[in-house]
């Protein structure tokens, strides 16, 4: 299994905070943001990982983490010229990931306080695709699984205006390599970018997608009011585990 971290991406909701700088680079308490992306693969016995970032901040990555030595992994990285879509990893990381299977996550999502569930899922994991959802109280903000009735997930909508459930698909996906080909197929979305719902309803298509509900906690940064509540967050699960 491969892994990569998407960390690209313009960043303009969070302005003034990342004119200058990365998103995945800004303090989440006491590390940067990438750290906990990079933790989760790392926890999940993921030893080969590309770091994918745009032009002005990809140097800054290999100067914090460089060839992984310190993680006891294997860390290389690409440019993303332009942010045309998540799914546009697969693109970029083609030779990379070979002919191996690939676990993508988002660089700005933080998955904690489980450190074995990405573990097990790839340890059981074969071929398809598994994706991670998880309720939550703002579901246009993200996809959303419809679950027909035996709750099997029937499709997965991007920032649909009447969302057809709560459960929201997170940043953290694992594929079979037929992954690169079907992105390959992919034509951008309205807004110019392939995107990974589209991969992720092709797996469907197929009856190849699990959905697996997340049962820990799901920090999204979007926003600074998210950005400020992660931080606290962290926080306070690393005083209560000092206790
Ligand atoms: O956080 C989970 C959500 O992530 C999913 O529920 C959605 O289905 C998925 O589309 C995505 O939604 P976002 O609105 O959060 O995507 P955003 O465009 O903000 O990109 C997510 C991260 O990936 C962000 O840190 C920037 C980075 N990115 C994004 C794109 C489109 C890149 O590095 N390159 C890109 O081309």
């Amino acid at each position: 299994m491969k892994g990569i971290i998407l960390a690209g991406g313009a960043g303009t909701r969070l302005h003034p905070l990342t004119k200058v700088t990365s998103k995945q680079l800004l303090p989440i308490y006491d590390k940067p943001m990438i750290y906990y992306p990079l933790e989760t693969l790392i926890d999940g016995g993921i030893k080969d990982i590309l770091i994918i970032s745009d032009p002005d901040n990809i140097n800054k990555f290999s100067r914090l983490l460089g060839e992984g030595e310190d993680f006891k992994v294997k860390i290389t990285y690409q440019m993303q010229d332009k942010p045309e879509g998540i799914a546009q990893a697969f693109l970029l990381g083609e030779d990379f990931i070979g002919n191996d299977n690939v676990t993508l996550i988002l660089g700005d999502n933080l998955f904690v306080g489980d450190g074995e569930f990405l573990e097990d899922a790839i340890k059981s994991f074969k071929d398809g695709g598994r994706v991670f959802a998880k309720e939550v109280t703002d579901p246009q903000r993200f996809g959303v699984v419809d679950f027909d009735a035996e709750g099997q997930a029937k499709s997965i909508e991007e920032k649909p205006a009447n969302p057809k459930s709560n459960f929201a698909v997170t940043g953290l996906y694992i594929y079979d390599n037929t992954v690169v080909k079907k992105t390959k197929n992919l034509k951008p979305s309205d807004r110019g970018e392939l995107e990974i719902t589209d991969v992720n309803n092709l797996y469907l298509q197929e009856g190849k997608l699990d959905v697996k509900i997340y049962e820990h906690y799901w920090l999204d940064t979007g926003t600074f009011d998210a950005l400020l509540e992660a931080g606290n967050t962290i926080a306070n699960l690393r005083k209560n585990e000092e206790k």
